[in-house]
């Protein structure tokens, strides 16, 4: 890799990954691409930044060929409450917009890396540990598309030689850019909440556990699966990739340690409280250990430390 875009790059992950892989691989080499969602100051002024619409191939191919790009991390997409809210924009973006990828990636020669999800698996899959290569049947049209889209990169990989790669992100927690229109977003929230107001209504029950992952894990992630030996990948795409498994109880009880008045409270939305019952409780992320040496350095309790430390700083609120 040695020139990438990001699209994506203003998002939750991107806007971070974006400024870890400046650092790694040179400022001028790293393109970060938005559509809709302002770039921060720090993104605009560390290195080039272009507006690409994934639905319009051209716009893709122009930046692709102006800064000769030769990796592509693909992180325009649409979250699971979103998705469920409007289906058919959660197909264009989340398909159309990564065949696109795909299609310049071919023609240009780019290695491409696209997030898959804990939404991609579904209720008739195992929720505990739950294997790499398992059942999958998501109800939702976020898992719908997650599917479609780790096949669709193998697809690539096998028939036209792209050299695709992804992983399974669980919820990502992170205190730079909120996250926008997932079921995982109360984890973000809560640190919000708890610091401003010392009170959380959240959306989810106390007990709906999922996987979850702090942001500086998620890069080294997406970096390491990039980076690492073709010849030792027996999957490719869609790792499953994890470092915490936890419920809004649980969580809450780790922030009380540092705000003992914080108050958690539940008035449950339906729709969201479908989707992540849908989905594991925790996943087993051995074939990403065993293949690419994937480690995470975050669980609960370092992650809440960390957070409430770098968010109480932001906010300019004592803990
Ligand atoms: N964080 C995502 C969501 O909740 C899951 O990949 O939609």
């Amino acid at each position: 890799m040695k020139r990438i875009l990001v699209t994506g790059a203003t998002g939750q992950i991107g806007s971070e990954l974006t400024l870890a892989l400046r650092e790694r691989y040179g400022n001028e080499n790293v393109v970060a691409a938005g559509h809709k969602r302002k770039p921060s100051e720090e993104l605009l002024n560390s290195g080039p930044f272009e507006i690409i619409d994934c639905g319009t191939i051209s716009t893709v191919e122009k930046v692709v060929k102006k800064y000769k790009i030769d990796a592509i991390y693909h992180l325009a997409a649409i979250l699971s409450a979103v998705a469920e809210a409007k289906p058919k924009l959660a197909w264009d973006v989340n398909i159309n917009g990564l065949c696109n990828i795909l299609d310049v990636a071919r023609e240009h020669g780019c290695a491409v890396f696209t997030p898959s999800s804990i939404g991609a698996f579904g209720p008739d899959t195992p929720k505990d540990n739950t294997p790499q290569d398992t059942l999958q049947r998501p109800n939702t049209m976020y898992g719908v598309t997650k599917v479609a889209g780790e096949l669709l990169c193998d697809y690539y990989n096998k028939k036209f030689g792209v050299d695709t790669r992804g992983v399974r992100f669980p919820g990502i927690i992170s205190y730079v850019t909120l996250p926008g229109g997932g079921t995982t977003d109360y984890s973000v929230e809560i640190f919000y909440e708890a610091l401003k107001h010392r009170r959380y209504t959240c959306y989810l029950k106390p007990d709906t556990y999922m996987d979850m992952m702090y942001m500086p894990d998620a890069i080294k992630a997406a970096i390491d699966i990039m980076e690492a030996d073709p010849k030792k990948l027996l999957h490719r795409n869609a790792f499953n990739v994890t470092a915490m498994s936890f419920a809004p109880e649980k969580i809450a009880n780790e922030i009380k340690r540092y705000i003992p008045d914080f108050v958690i409270e539940y008035n449950i939305d339906p729709v969201r409280q479908a989707i992540a019952d849908s989905w594991p409780n925790k996943m087993d992320d051995s074939a990403a250990r065993e293949e690419w040496g994937w480690k995470p350095s975050y669980d609960l309790a370092s992650m809440t430390k960390d957070m409430l430390e770098k968010l109480s700083k932001k906010l300019e609120i004592k803990i």
